[in-house]
């Protein structure tokens, strides 16, 4: 409530500022906000995966907290899970500014920031020092962009942050590193995720068992995407998250010079391509893991087809931008609506139950 004020009192202010002055301000905010706990969530919205207990499906998208400075306040804000990062073993500055753009008339967004953050070290002394607060706090990990081995880094940010994440997002998915994406063609993903997994089992008897989730683009062909779900499945990856920003930019966009800006598109213009790979990724995976699903969640309807599609849990980042954190809570008393109506108990099975009609459907542009 108190939240919800301050949101709207100040969002004319910080949509006056650069995008990027804005979120950092956010963020010092959220780090000194006084925050209550809130009232626990209703129980029908709890969902067992990847061996976690989320108390709601709604979670923040990585890219928010890139640092780790803020994740109990999103906590305590309704967020049933939140993903920080992405970090990379040393800290970078990423790429020069401006590289973050409002496309207010799509509500789209478009970053190259390039994984700009403070490193791993960093980010764990934060994350070691509210170990033992709970709350599922997930870990993005990428690799440096002048790295001689980008394996080598996950390798390493697995060893670093397994005792302190709930589970990890291997990213190979950001168009913002110049290659990154190509370790998603199946010779190099299979290394990576044989390399990946081994070390989160040799790091398990100390750790426990964090599970491993890959993230991908939008922007994999359907026969690149047959593929990266095989290979997933083949090293019993626990999920996957579909997915990251696009690179292509939508004939219907209205703000056509900011459109023309590098970067990773995402918000309400990522919604159809998401949502289709959600539902393309759902029907490969055959239950074999559950999948989140990210891409221009900005409304309850918009959430509640992203679980038609395929998503056992879902993300969001952009809608935060142009909907404000009351988004969040709004979803959540949605879900809880759209599931009594049903007289169903859990989410769980509306899961997919719309991914092969969605799969059939002419492809989105
Ligand atoms: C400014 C910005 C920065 C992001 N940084 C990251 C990142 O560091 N790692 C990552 O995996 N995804 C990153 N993302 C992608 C989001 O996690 C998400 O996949 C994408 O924005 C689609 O969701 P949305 O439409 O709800 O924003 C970023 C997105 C934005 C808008």
């Amino acid at each position: 409530m108190v939240i919800g004020f301050i949101d709207r009192l100040s969002r004319p202010f910080i949509w006056a500022l650069d995008p990027e002055d804005a979120h950092s301000l956010v963020i010092k905010a959220l780090r000194y906000m006084p925050l209550v706990r809130p009232a626990p969530d209703a129980k029908e919205l709890s969902i067992r995966a990847f061996g976690l207990n989320f108390p709601n499906p709604v979670g923040l998208a990585a890219g928010f907290d890139k640092n780790a400075q803020a994740p109990d306040a999103m906590l305590r804000l309704g967020f049933g899970f939140v993903e920080v990062g992405t970090i990379t073993p040393r800290a970078q500055a990423g790429n020069p500014r401006p590289r973050l753009f409002r496309l207010e008339a799509d509500e789209g967004v478009i970053n190259r920031l390039g994984f700009n953050n403070e490193g791993a070290a960093a980010a764990l002394a934060r994350l070691a020092a509210r170990a033992g607060a709970g709350g599922i706090v997930g870990v993005n990990i990428g690799a440096n962009r002048d790295s001689p081995d980008r394996a080598e880094d996950y390798v390493r940010l697995i060893e670093t942050f397994a005792a302190v994440a709930s589970y990890f997002t291997v990213n190979v998915s950001s168009p913002n590193t110049p290659g990154l994406r190509d370790l998603q063609q199946a010779s190099a993903l299979d290394d990576l995720l044989a390399r990946v997994i081994d070390a989160r089992e040799r790091v398990q008897p100390h750790a426990g068992p964090t599970p491993v989730l890959l993230k991908i683009a939008p922007d994999l062909t359907l026969s690149d995407l047959d593929d990266v779900v095989g290979i997933a499945r083949k090293h019993r990856v626990d999920g996957m998250i579909v997915g990251n920003t696009t690179i292509a930019r939508p004939g219907s966009l209205r703000e056509r010079d900011k459109a023309r800006e590098a970067g990773g598109l995402s918000g309400r213009p990522l919604f159809k391509l998401s949502t289709r790979m959600l539902a393309e990724t759902f029907v490969r995976a055959e239950s074999a893991f559950p999948l989140i699903g990210v891409g221009g969640i900005d409304s309850s309807p918009t959430a509640i087809a992203k679980i038609k599609a395929g998503a056992t849990l879902i993300q969001l980042y952009s809608g935060l931008v142009y909907r404000g954190i009351g988004l969040v809570t709004q979803i959540k008393a949605d879900l809880l609506t759209a599931l009594r109506r049903g007289h169903r108990d859990s989410l769980a099975s509306m899961v997919g139950s719309d991914a092969a009609d969605i799969t059939a459907e002419s492809w989105p542009n």
